[in-house]
């Protein structure tokens, strides 16, 4: 069946919606370890960044945004140039549909044509559906820190994932 969506670069109209997803996620989720809604600046530095390797993300349909992915340095020293880690959020309304695998692919795809070697990403546990999306792209787990989060009154988990492209 043909998606009922697409899949497109962001730009500074989507931010409104990019950060009403993320900010639900930090207000009552655990994926992110953040607890308040990002600022609008910090979204602009994800829309805005033309460094090789930073992609920014959404699918959309005719209702509007329906989920994000996007890629920054994974720390700032040189020697990590070539790597970059990645981060997806899809609306709830929205998941189980493809979406999050589709702006993974397409994401991965900008990456390693823009010369990326690894991309790396942390998944807070439990998250099934990351788990899963992660997997089924190629990421391989390569470790855990345990209890390096606490949020919602308890101890959480991060397995950490590699894709080497
Ligand atoms: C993780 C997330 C991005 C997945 O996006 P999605 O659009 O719902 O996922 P998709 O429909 O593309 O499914 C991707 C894969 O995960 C599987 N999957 C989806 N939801 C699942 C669930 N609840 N449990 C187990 N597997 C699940 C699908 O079957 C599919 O597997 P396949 O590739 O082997 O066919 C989405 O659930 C989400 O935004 N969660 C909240 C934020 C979050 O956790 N972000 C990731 C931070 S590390």
């Amino acid at each position: 069946m043909a998606a009922d969506f697409v899949v497109r670069e962001a730009t500074h109209d989507d931010i409104p919606a990019m950060s009403a997803i993320y900010g639900r996620e930090a207000r009552e989720g655990h994926a992110t370890f953040d607890v308040e809604p990002r600022s609008h600046q910090a979204w602009s530095a994800y829309v805005e960044s033309r460094a090789p390797g930073d992609v920014a993300l959404v699918a959309a349909d005719a209702t509007g945004v329906l989920g994000y992915a996007y890629s920054t340095a994974y720390r700032p020293k040189p020697a990590y140039g070539h790597t970059r880690e990645s981060t997806v959020y899809v609306d709830p309304s929205a998941q189980g549909r493809g979406i999050g695998r589709a702006l993974y692919a397409e994401l991965i795809e900008r990456m390693r044509r823009a010369g990326v070697h690894v991309v790396v990403a942390g998944i807070a546990l439990p998250n099934d559906a990351s788990t899963r999306l992660h997997t089924s792209c190629g990421f391989t787990p390569v470790g855990t820190f345990r209890e390096v989060g606490r949020k919602l009154d308890r101890w959480i988990d991060v397995e950490f994932y590699q894709l080497t492209l």
